[in-house]
């Protein structure tokens, strides 16, 4: 007989004759009812005990968090609240669990007491939602590229350059940290060290994406990356993982076509497939906007909010647009900006951001054309000399959820953008060498997975996304 989980068995029309069923107990009543989960689904099975004829010392050991086997009958529900139940014949108890001191009590707990007990809250309703939905966007991001014709990449996690030039990675080395060897200069000679060189974890993979898409044409990478940038924030995480794109022959415009119609169709695909959950979430976002004031509260209820984003073109606005209209804003004139806009050149912050997507266009919004020197050297220069084709997609609630450009393929504009930011040639020559050899027109991107999770979840913190969250002085699990 094949074994069916709860999602399967409350699925099935026909009642069986004797089914098993493995799960963990959620609540037990009355010396009779269990309310059975096996994470497959939200949703609990009941199994009815016949307690006259089930040993008391069995019943003793039916606790929250026990795990246990039932066989039984499916039978239509005597009770309210669900249609189905199990009528059980048999229980054994395969692990119990101490009533005591088992931390996850039938009741509400807070994110941040959930947090220091990771490895148990997807047993509770709210984190088992959030990661199954976190699987089946990660299973319809695969869908897209692949029924879209791109190829599958594994780029390095190790890595000998830093794709962002921020200088905010992790050092991967064997050495003898007690014991570091010396050269002639008296620096700590990396010659020494495992791979020779100096390396960290990666901050992005796609420098080495990019040969891809020189190859394949189409590719790419989902893989997690690393930064060792201190903040500590609700969106950002020292670990996370990143989708990145990248294609040739494509410019800008293309890319922000490509990113848009991918994001509506992963978006779309939870909405289809994750109902369940979904309408779960949406409640718990209702409960927790009406403990705000008014005037803080969203204006769509988070099921609203993703088919608002499905059904309706993103707001593409250069740079240079976005900064004429934040002048112009009331916070700016009325200096409520922390960093008032005042010309051509500064820096977004995410209280601008939040100003344009949030209360000016009220969607998400596509940013493109940026100055090029507040961002990274290898995008494409436009012909005005001063900025670049650079694109940030902004989601309200999320503020970046995606940054790409168009790259930079002229070999010696490359070159002198590298020489200008003390980038030495010789580390990233490989790089230069697809400028050397049939260069073309290509794009990509990278989005933040967790960032995605956290929008199509509506939880607001990143550490409630992913699974055992990394962060500044935090490595627990
Ligand atoms: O904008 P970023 O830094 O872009 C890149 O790394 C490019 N190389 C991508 C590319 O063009 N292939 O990062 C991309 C996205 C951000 O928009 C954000 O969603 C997410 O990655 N991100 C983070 N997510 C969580 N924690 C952090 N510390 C993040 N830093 C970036
Ligand atoms: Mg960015």
């Amino acid at each position: 007989m094949k074994r069916l989980n709860i999602a399967e068995l409350l699925q099935s029309d026909n009642f069986l004759q004797e089914i098993t069923i493995n799960g963990w107990v959620r609540t037990f009543r009355a010396n009779r009812f269990i309310a059975l989960n096996d994470g497959s689904t939200l949703q609990n099975i009941q199994c009815v005990v016949d307690f006259e004829n089930t040993e008391e010392s069995i019943l003793k050991r039916i606790t929250t968090g026990a795990a246990v086997r039932i066989t039984g009958e499916l039978v239509e529900s005597q009770g309210k609240g669900q249609k189905v139940e199990i009528k059980v014949n048999a229980i054994t108890i395969l692990g119990d669990s101490d009533p005591e001191k088992y931390p996850i009590q039938p009741k509400k707990h807070s994110f941040e007491f959930l947090r220091e007990n990771a490895h148990l809250r997807t047993r509770t309703n709210t984190f088992s939602a959030v990661m199954r939905l976190r699987s089946s966007l990660s299973y319809a991001i695969h869908k897209y590229f692949n029924e879209n014709g791109f190829y599958y990449v594994h780029t390095p996690i190790i890595t000998g350059s830093d794709a962002e030039g921020a200088g905010e990675m992790f050092r991967v080395s064997s050495l003898d940290n007690e014991n570091l060897p010396k050269n002639d200069e008296g620096k700590v000679d990396y010659t020494k060290d495992f791979f020779g060189k100096e390396t960290n974890l990666t901050v992005s993979g796609q420098l080495e994406a990019e040969t891809y898409a020189m190859s394949l044409g189409k590719v790419y990478t989902f893989g997690p990356t690393f930064r060792a940038e201190n903040s500590n924030t609700s969106r950002h995480l020292s670990e996370f993982w990143m989708i990145e794109p990248e294609v040739a022959f494509m410019d800008l415009a293309g890319n922000m076509d490509l990113a848009e119609d991918f994001m509506k169709f992963v978006i779309g695909y939870v909405l289809e497939n994750n109902q369940e959950d979904l309408v779960f979430l949406d409640k718990r976002l209702q409960d927790e906007e009406k403990t705000k004031p008014q005037a803080e509260r969203s204006e769509m209820t988070l099921i609203e909010k993703l088919k608002f984003v499905v059904d309706n073109n993103f707001k593409r606005v250069s740079y240079t647009e976005a900064i004429d209209i934040l002048r112009n804003s009331k916070p700016n004139k009325k200096k409520k900006f922390q960093y008032l806009i005042q010309e051509w050149g500064a820096d977004l912050q995410s209280e601008h951001e939040r100003f344009l997507v949030e209360k000016h266009f009220k969607c998400p919004v596509i940013l493109f054309d940026y100055p090029a020197n507040i961002k990274a050297f290898y995008m494409r220069l436009n012909e005005d000399g001063k900025t670049v084709r650079a694109m940030d997609i902004r989601f309200p609630g999320i503020c970046e959820i995606v940054g790409g450009a168009q790259r930079e393929e002229r070999l010696e504009v490359l070159k002198e953008k590298m020489a200008v930011l003390g980038i030495e040639e010789e580390e990233l020559w490989w790089y230069l060498d697809l400028r050397r050899f049939g260069s073309a027109v290509h794009s990509g991107f990278g989005l933040g997975f967790e960032r995605l999770v956290m929008f199509a979840t509506g939880m607001g913190n990143i550490r409630d996304v992913i699974p055992f969250p990394r962060t500044p002085q935090n490595a627990e699990f």
